[in-house]
């Protein structure tokens, strides 16, 4: 039997016609008719006038903060649950991470914390330059509260949206929040090119200077004149159309994810899932759960029958590379991690496979009555 991986690529079928369009073009470049394109779509999609395809979504995190003027000396203040690029890039500029606790509502950034957080910080004289919200496995941060705590101080929000591309927030689309917001298309994600992100935002001229330092800060000149520090970060146009078929198959992707989950909420009505906060409709990236007793016997079975089944995210404030780092709470995040798993949930996996993963499951439960 062939594994059962937790978010493997899932073709839609027009990957090779987009691609051979763009070999026979000779378009073999880090820019191109699809780059322009897929950005153009996503921008629309996303509801964001503009957009920039990038190498990764990592990429995309680090020249939001570049171009929001985030250096060393400055703080960022982040969700504590997320994945480690999140607070990797803000080492890339200099400054230097605060980590901020869930909530149960989403399992996202806690946004009472934050405003509290935040006005203590103004007291002190001490604001951060940005707030990244994180978007969790495919659910919305609440975040209108959060925009409004930024707003009221004059700090940056950047929408890190890299797991919830499909899922919207009071009907609008994931990744139209915060001055900038970023996707990833990394092998795991709800579409992918193997390796991609895109930055989007509002602002032409944030989007306009990211472009130019993704671009080896290349000057507008006939010579190689560069005024500052660049770097090689964007996406190739044979990875781009790869992107617009993925994209084009969104909705599908989406609602197959769902349909998992729901498969699974069925099959273990004991658990507590990732609840569905009331403020938006997720996509289901991945499905999580808490079991109360038995999470790594539940791990093990699953690796043993060779399927992929993973923790929840481990907090950053946990992450021996941060320690030290301040936190603002962090019991919320550490309960989620400490009994928290994530199931098999591609938009690929079949309903015999679904099945597999819950008899595996089942059979441990027996195995612990
Ligand atoms: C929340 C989050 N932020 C950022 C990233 C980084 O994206 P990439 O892998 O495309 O660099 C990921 C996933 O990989 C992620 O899950």
């Amino acid at each position: 039997m062939a594994r059962i991986y937790l978010s493997p690529p899932d073709l839609a079928g027009t990957e090779l016609d987009l691609l051979r369009d763009a070999v026979e073009s000779n378009w073999i470049a880090p820019l191109g008719p699809h780059v322009d394109a897929f950005e153009a779509e996503m921008a629309a999609r996303i509801d964001m006038p503009h957009a920039l395809a990038l190498s990764s979504g990592t990429a995309a995190l680090h020249l939001a903060l570049e171009v929001l003027g985030v250096e060393r000396g400055h703080e960022v203040w982040m969700s504590t649950l997320t994945f480690a690029a999140t607070a990797f890039a803000t080492h890339y500029v200099g400054a230097t991470p605060v980590f901020i606790d869930s909530e149960l509502v989403s399992w996202n950034m806690d946004p009472a914390l934050l405003a509290e957080g935040l006005d203590t910080a103004a007291a002190r004289g001490k604001l951060p330059k940005a707030v990244i919200a994180v978007d969790l496995y495919g659910q919305c941060a609440d975040l209108e509260p959060i925009a409004v705590a930024c707003r009221k101080h004059g700090v940056f929000l950047i929408e890190d949206a890299a797991e919830a591309l499909g899922g919207t927030y009071h009907g609008r689309p994931a990744g139209s929040f915060g001055d900038l917001s970023i996707l990833s298309f990394n092998g795991n994600k709800i579409i992918t090119t193997s390796g991609g992100g895109m930055l989007l935002g509002r602002r032409k001229e944030w989007l306009d200077r990211a472009r130019y330092l993704a671009m080896q800060a290349r000057s507008p000149t006939r010579h190689y004149e560069h005024a500052a520090i660049g770097y090689n970060y964007r996406m190739s146009n044979l990875l781009a159309a790869v992107g617009r078929a993925q994209l084009a198959d969104l909705d599908r992707r989406v609602a197959a994810r769902r349909a998992t989950n729901a498969a699974y909420r069925e099959a273990f009505p004991q658990w507590t899932f990732m609840p569905e906060a009331p403020f938006g409709r997720p996509t289901c990236w991945l499905t999580c759960a808490l079991v109360e007793t038995s999470r790594d016997a539940i791990l093990d079975r699953l690796e043993r029958a060779d399927i992929e089944a993973r923790p929840l995210w481990k907090p950053m404030h946990l992450q021996p590379v941060f320690a030290g780092a301040r936190a603002i709470g962090g019991g919320v995040a550490e309960r989620l991690f400490a009994h928290g798993l994530c199931l098999p949930s591609g938009s690929s996996l079949s309903s015999a496979d679904r099945t597999r993963v819950i008899e595996t499951i089942r059979a441990e439960d027996h195995a612990h009555r």
